[in-house]
């Protein structure tokens, strides 16, 4: 019998080739187990611009609320450049955000040993890194009105609004989340300058309170953007809003060396979005060149999260690991004449055959 049923939104560039090795792994547990997952595609983004003339087709949108989990590749491509930011791709992702409910952006950044060199960071600032920065999704400058540009155009202005309500619900996430790590939450504003960081930092240290097994720090975002490359390892959970988390999740990437590597799970709401961090990469679309590992670590997160199912997603994690230990790299992730790059169903492959060699462990080792 079907427990989940998954919609999965391909999108643009190498949004399609991502969320295939994806699948493939979800689909080889669901095989292993039994047939735990279905699977219905939708188009979301430019792909749906092209297909339905918006980013976001009401039957992708009902799909999604009838499902119990979201996998989606990517959005944006540069043949919509020229679109105002409410009919763009991104625009379909922004609204489907906001349609399923999920405040709360997961974004983990870890070291891996076997990736050392590709860090531009030395080996000595980067290793046993493990961050997770948990970003606001809902609100802030992305989403507060009033916003747009004036009469002719020659001003614009954006909103970042944030209510004690919204500020609270994303500090529990983090507090939760840090009580599951090392129990130390950063909580990154710019408390200095803007308002809304003010009530932000006020709100946090309320809610901390409640968690007294954890640990708060307080940090300014431009302070945050400078240590998180210089001394990543003092982090274990930043809590940040909406842009600030947008920005340093992609600085993060450095910790790990590369944004194919970056998975994420979006929480909180009716239905979890599950999407690897680094967008549709429009110059290498289509070329099978792009790593799957940030879409099938998403994948992990969506077992931990959505199925409860933590034995196979650290064993999911722990394949993408043994992959990277055995040498396997996309061009991403090649540390120069080392080895030969894969393309980007050859590295699904190898995870699969190492994830379902740990599941077959697993399996064994039950039925004795
Ligand atoms: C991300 C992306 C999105 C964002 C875009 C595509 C709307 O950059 O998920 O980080 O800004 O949130
Ligand atoms: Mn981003």
């Amino acid at each position: 019998m079907t427990r989940f049923k998954i919609t999965v939104l391909p999108g643009d560039g190498v949004g399609p080739e991502v969320c295939r090795e994806a699948v493939r792994i979800l689909h080889a547990l669901s095989v292993f187990y039994g047939n735990e997952f279905r699977f219905q595609e939708k188009a979301i983004g430019g792909a749906a611009i092209r297909s339905h003339g918006t980013p976001l087709p009401q039957s992708t949108l009902d799909a999604c609320l009838d499902s119990d989990a979201v996998f989606l590749g990517a959005v944006g491509t540069p043949e919509y450049d020229h679109l105002p930011p409410s009919e763009r791709p991104e625009a379909g992702l922004l609204r489907l955000r906001t349609a399923l409910g999920g405040f709360a952006n997961l974004r983990p950044s870890v070291f891996f040993p076997a990736l050392a060199d590709c860090s531009p960071l030395q080996r000595s600032r980067v290793e046993g890194a493990n961050v997770l920065i948990v970003r606001e999704l809902l609100g802030g400058l992305y989403f507060s009105q009033p916003r747009g540009f004036d009469h002719d155009g020659n001003v614009a202005s954006n909103t970042m609004r944030y209510s004690t309500a919204e500020i609270e619900r994303i500090a529990r996430i983090a507090f939760e989340q840090a009580r599951q790590r090392r129990k130390k939450v950063t909580s990154v504003d710019k408390a200095n300058v803007l308002e809304t960081s003010q009530l932000w930092r006020r709100t946090v240290s309320r809610v901390a309170r409640d968690y007294p097994d954890v640990a708060l720090d307080h940090m300014f975002v431009d302070a945050c953007a400078m240590h998180l490359i210089s001394n990543p390892a003092r982090f274990d959970v930043i809590l940040t809003e909406n842009l600030f988390g947008d920005i340093l999740s992609d600085e993060a990437a450095a910790i790990t060396g590369s944004m194919g590597m970056l998975a994420s799970a979006t929480i909180g709401g009716a239905v979890n979005i599950y999407e690897p961090v680094h967008g549709s990469a429009p110059d290498i679309a289509g070329r099978s060149l792009a790593n799957p590992l940030g879409a099938i670590a998403s994948a992990a997160m969506l077992l931990r999260h959505t199925a409860n199912m933590p034995l196979e997603a650290a064993d999911l994690e722990a394949a993408i690991s043994q992959v990277l230990e055995e040498g396997h790299r996309t061009s991403d992730i090649t540390s120069r004449g080392k080895s030969q790059a894969l393309r980007t169903n050859e590295m699904g492959a190898f995870v699969e055959q190492a994830f379902v060699a740990m599941l077959d462990r697993r399996f064994s080792y039950h039925a004795v």
